[in-house]
């Protein structure tokens, strides 16, 4: 089977779309019949990095190439970029706002997540620019 892409566009601070594109995704590996924990890491790796681009950025777009043994989810948004990567990587870093906090989010365990996720994982930023995540995951053997 070929490699399908689709890319869906994340408006900044739309909570009520929020999450849709990460359904639509883990929707579409149902329907091509990926394997089971290779679904459940992309669903959790493009809901945090979808998130991420609802509640920190100016909005952004996620695209998944999906093989399908294989999955690579690129994450883009047009900024404000982040000035500390490594920091940001940290668990527990976060520098959401007490609204962001009472609405359960701000643990500041979406970027770490989403590279425990990931076979292969990259982020770039630059401050003013934007950020982009790029993440690879396969199944794995015996699975
Ligand atoms: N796309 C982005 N644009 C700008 N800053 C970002 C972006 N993604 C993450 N950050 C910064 O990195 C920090 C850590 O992100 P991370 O996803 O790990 O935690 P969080 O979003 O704050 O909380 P959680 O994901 O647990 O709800 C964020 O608080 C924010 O400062
Ligand atoms: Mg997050």
């Amino acid at each position: 089977m070929d490699a399908i892409e689709y890319t869906f566009q994340i408006e900044k601070g739309d909570f009520v779309r929020a999450g849709e594109a990460a359904s639509s995704i883990k929707k579409i590996l149902r329907q091509v019949g990926a394997e089971t924990s290779l679904i459940r890491r992309v669903a959790i790796a493009a809901y945090e990095a979808e998130m991420n681009i609802v509640i920190h950025s100016d909005g952004g777009s996620i695209s998944v190439l999906i093989d399908p043994k294989c999955v690579m989810i690129l994450a883009k948004d047009m900024g404000p970029g982040i000035e500390n990567i490594e920091l940001a990587m940290k668990e527990g870093y976060s520098t959401a706002t007490d609204r962001i906090r009472e609405m359960g989010f701000g643990a500041g365990m979406g970027l770490p997540n989403m590279k425990k996720c990931s076979d292969e994982f990259s982020i770039e930023s630059k401050k003013g620019k934007g950020t982009t995540i790029m993440m690879n995951m396969c199944v794995k053997d015996g699975e």
